[in-house]
């Protein structure tokens, strides 16, 4: 498959923007481990998740489709059976580090793999506050895949200083701590999204999370629940930016997710300069969702502090390239959790800015990048994207505004978190070519 992206001539019209990520692995896990049926609307089909639902399915539980919602047969806290199989999570972080805390306290063993980019993440930020509280995990020499996990006799909860802050790992002590004798207390140094807390609070866990704290108390069960997720933040941001660096846009985004730990990206726009309304405040579950309406605006340089870096860390590369089109230098404090993504971004990103000319450097660990204004055009080049989804919708996005074209290497990579990618972006006036 080829991917080109071309110069376009402003994008226009309203769409809505497919479930979250997150929040669609979150609502699969917490709805088999209840104790009845939940009906899941408006769930991301990616392959990120798609792995985590195939995956539940091995270990026994019933998920069927009907309609546009997926329906899931939950099986209590330790239901699950062991799966003849290894558990493969294809390219997600999310899935294998959630599952992960969930298969140390069901009483069979299990393998957990991943593709080639998940085989090189670190795994020992799981490993280490998992083993304090009693489970039996491993892994590679390196701390990496694949992990196994046997049967432990005791499993108790735990008070956790985070020493990276990381929904994933977060959320990994949360599910382990379900079947853990005492209470769990986690405390991160910046706010990490609280996707897990919520849906726990949703399906009736006693719980409580403020600032940068979470404490669960022990639950005994799940109360099976009907969702549906909103739409998915960082697939919207990429549009959002797209927006607002092509002339003539004005576009609308409908029932995007507003978390505050999310939508950092979104200040920091407006700050920028940008042009950006929200209306029709509502909620799915106990997440927040509204309208994002996005005009073509002039852009000013940002600094993006390192408390900010969790909240939109996985906005970083489109906030380079909307910074390339910034007049002036952005400053991006303590960047380093870039390098450990589903690819090294920091070096992906460089590496893709340098050919469109857009000066950037490391001062110290600060990341700058010297913006060239609205009225820039990339020049056109191939963007090696090393199979990672947000580096190729990225440079995608900035082919909208080159002199011709910027083509987009492995662009299958999208799948893993956003499949409608190039179709919503073209109905929106993109102009994304595939062959
Ligand atoms: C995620 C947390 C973040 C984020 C990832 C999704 C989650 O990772 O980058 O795309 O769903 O919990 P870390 O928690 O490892 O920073």
């Amino acid at each position: 498959m080829k991917l080109i992206s071309k110069s376009c001539e402003g994008l226009h019209g309203e769409i809505k923007i497919p479930g979250d990520k997150s929040i669609s692995h979150r609502a699969l896990i917490c709805a088999s481990i209840s104790d009845g049926t939940s009906k899941i609307s408006n769930l991301q089909e990616s392959e990120d998740v798609i792995n985590t639902l195939n995956s539940l399915k091995q270990l026994g539980i019933n998920i069927t489709k009907e309609n546009a919602s997926y329906h899931v047969e939950g099986k209590g806290f330790k239901g699950l059976k062991e799966s003849e199989n290894q558990l493969y999570f294809g390219n997600s972080g999310t899935g294998i580090r959630l599952m992960s805390g969930l298969l140390s306290i069901q009483n069979f063993s299990s393998s957990l793999i991943g593709d080639e980019s998940l085989s090189k993440r670190p795994m020992k930020r799981i490993i280490e506050p998992l083993s304090k509280m009693g489970v039996n995990i491993s892994g590679s020499k390196e701390g990496t895949l694949p992990l196994r996990i046997t049967p432990a006799k005791n499993i108790n909860g735990i008070n956790y200083k985070m020493p990276v802050a990381s929904a994933q790992v977060k959320s990994a002590i949360l599910f382990a701590s379900l079947g853990a004798k005492g209470d769990t207390k986690i405390i991160e140094k910046s706010i990490s999204r609280d996707h897990t807390e919520r849906m726990f609070e949703y399906f009736g866990a006693t719980i409580t999370f403020s600032e940068k704290e979470t404490i669960l108390k022990k639950t005994n069960k799940f109360t099976s629940q009907n969702l549906e997720i909103p739409g998915d933040f960082s697939s919207a941001a990429f549009f959002i930016v797209a927006a607002l660096i092509s002339k003539n846009s004005d576009i609308t985004l409908k029932e995007v997710g507003m978390n505050p730990s999310r939508i950092a990206l979104l200040d920091k726009l407006v700050e920028m300069g940008g042009n950006i309304q929200v209306s029709n405040f509502s909620s799915f579950g106990k997440e927040p969702v509204a309208d994002i309406n996005v005009k073509s605006s002039v852009l000013y340089s940002c600094e993006v502090m390192s408390d900010d870096v969790p909240n939109l860390i996985d906005e970083l590369p489109i906030l380079f390239i909307a910074s390339s089109f910034a007049k002036g230098i952005s400053r991006f404090n303590e960047i380093e959790e870039l390098k450990h993504k589903e690819s090294n971004r920091l070096k992906a990103m460089q590496e893709g800015l340098d050919k469109m000319k857009i000066k950037n450097f490391l001062d110290g660990n600060v990341f700058c990048i010297k913006g060239m204004g609205k009225d820039y055009k990339s020049p056109n080049f191939l963007a090696e994207t090393y199979y990672d989804h947000r580096i190729a919708m990225s440079f995608a996005i900035a082919g909208l505004n080159s002199s011709s074209s910027i083509e987009i290497a492995s662009p299958e990579s999208i799948n893993t978190s956003f499949p409608e990618f190039i179709d919503l972006g073209n109905r929106l006036g993109c102009n994304f070519e595939v062959s």
